[in-house]
């Protein structure tokens, strides 16, 4: 769909004219997963899909969503922002105003306004579809609600990153409380902090950050869908919050830690038996393990040893099936086809897990072949169509009108 058609869209929903139009792009991991939540390392990359938001205020001090994806529309008064009920889809809308004005004591949403959401993430691919429109209505609403902060921090490069980093925690407060997924900061940090044709190596304790370029001649970024629909608010997402925790608890009577990802894997050695909890230690296996192969990629991608970086892709998805058990029969599916074809540097599951998609490093002449082989051998195992993209690499969110 076009931004014309989107307009269209919007003066047909509302009868007047969109007064302003904002993007925010979905994500894929390159490598780093389930380790933002520990305090560990993150590579993604901003997509060239994602969520588009069209807005013009109005005179009766209402909320009134809709969506071009969504048959569901809702009518809020702005005096009673909270949690909807039945998962209501603009809880991700809702939610990041409510927290901007929490966050900072000088907002205030003075008038109601008429939105129109559009998205071209595919639906539950573990791709980010709702990071993408939690930042896009952070983006748009923090200058409604606090326009001389935002003109400040627009104002130049050093305060602009800053503004990103806060609309990425905006998100995921928004994920926690009004989605009750304790997600890490990476999808949301992605969104915001995008860059063309760049990976983000973002400290997720920190929040300091790199844009590394994905220089990779001749070898494309493939996402393949298993279309076997994610569900992170299952509660197996948040178990391994928990069991995480709790790896950090026991490890904590030899060894005071905050989080997993700062132990090192000679650490581990040390700390490993001190975890009774037989499935902590496999998830805390994971994070240490994990956290020293995001490492030694962004290090393999800059000296363009990409072989070794597709190596570090394959170990990643090994230890998330094996130790983090997050992958599941379509994902491992996916993957382990991908493995066998020549030509394939190394794939892995992306994201959250449990269903959604794998990313692949492919040379370019065996793409056909690839999406032809993995293909098949995907519907032999499970009976279910794969899709593929060949990702292209976008910026973070903005505003286009
Ligand atoms: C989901 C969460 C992220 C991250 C990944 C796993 O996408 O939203 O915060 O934890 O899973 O790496």
């Amino acid at each position: 769909m076009t931004t014309q058609e989107m307009n269209a869209a919007f003066e047909q929903a509302y009868g007047r004219k969109a007064e302003k139009m904002f993007f925010s792009p979905g994500r894929v991991n390159l490598i780093g997963e389930h380790t933002d939540y520990n305090g560990g390392c993150v590579f993604p990359c901003a997509l060239s899909f994602g969520a588009w938001l069209l807005m013009s205020k109005n005179e009766d001090g209402v909320l009134r969503f809709k969506s071009l994806n969504m048959e569901q529309t809702y009518s809020i008064p702005i005096s009673e922002i909270k949690p909807q009920a039945d998962r209501a889809w603009c809880n991700y809308a809702l939610g990041c105003i409510d927290i901007i004005a929490r966050r900072h004591p000088e907002a205030k949403l003075e008038s109601g306004y008429d939105l129109l959401y559009y998205g071209n993430v595919p639906a539950g691919a573990g791709l980010s579809s709702s990071a993408a429109m939690e930042v896009v209505t952070a983006r748009a609403f923090t200058e409604e609600m606090m326009k001389g902060l935002v003109d400040e921090w627009m104002s130049g490069p050093e305060s602009e990153k800053k503004y990103r980093t806060e609309l990425a925690l905006i998100g995921q407060a928004c994920e926690h409380e009004y989605a009750g997924v304790m997600c890490g900061v990476m999808d949301q940090f992605a969104s915001a902090q995008g860059k063309k044709d760049h990976a983000i190596y973002l400290n997720c304790d920190t929040l300091e950050f790199e844009h590394v370029p994905v220089k990779l001649e001749g070898i494309k970024v493939v996402i393949s869908n298993t279309h076997s629909p994610h569900h992170l608010d299952s509660g197996a997402y948040n178990d391994r919050v928990r069991q995480c925790h709790t790896a950090v608890e026991q490890i904590s009577k030899v060894k005071p830690i905050k989080f997993l990802a700062e132990l090192t894997e000679e650490d581990w050695a040390q700390v490993e038996s001190a975890i009774t909890d037989p499935i902590a230690k496999k998830r805390a296996r994971h994070v240490v393990g994990e956290v020293a192969r995001t490492a030694a990629a962004v290090e393999a991608l800059k000296k363009g040893e990409i072989a070794y970086f597709g190596e570090l892709m394959t170990a990643s998805h090994v230890s998330l099936r094996d130790d983090y058990e997050v992958t599941g029969p379509e994902l491992d599916a996916l993957a382990e086809a991908a493995w066998q074809v020549e030509g394939v540097l190394g794939s892995r599951m992306t994201g959250g897990g449990f269903g959604g998609c794998t990313v692949s490093l492919v040379k370019e002449e065996a793409i056909e072949h690839f999406k032809a082989f993995v293909g098949a051998e995907y519907e032999k195992k499970t009976g279910l169509k794969a899709d593929f993209y060949v990702a292209e690499i976008g910026d973070g969110v903005t505003r286009l009108a």
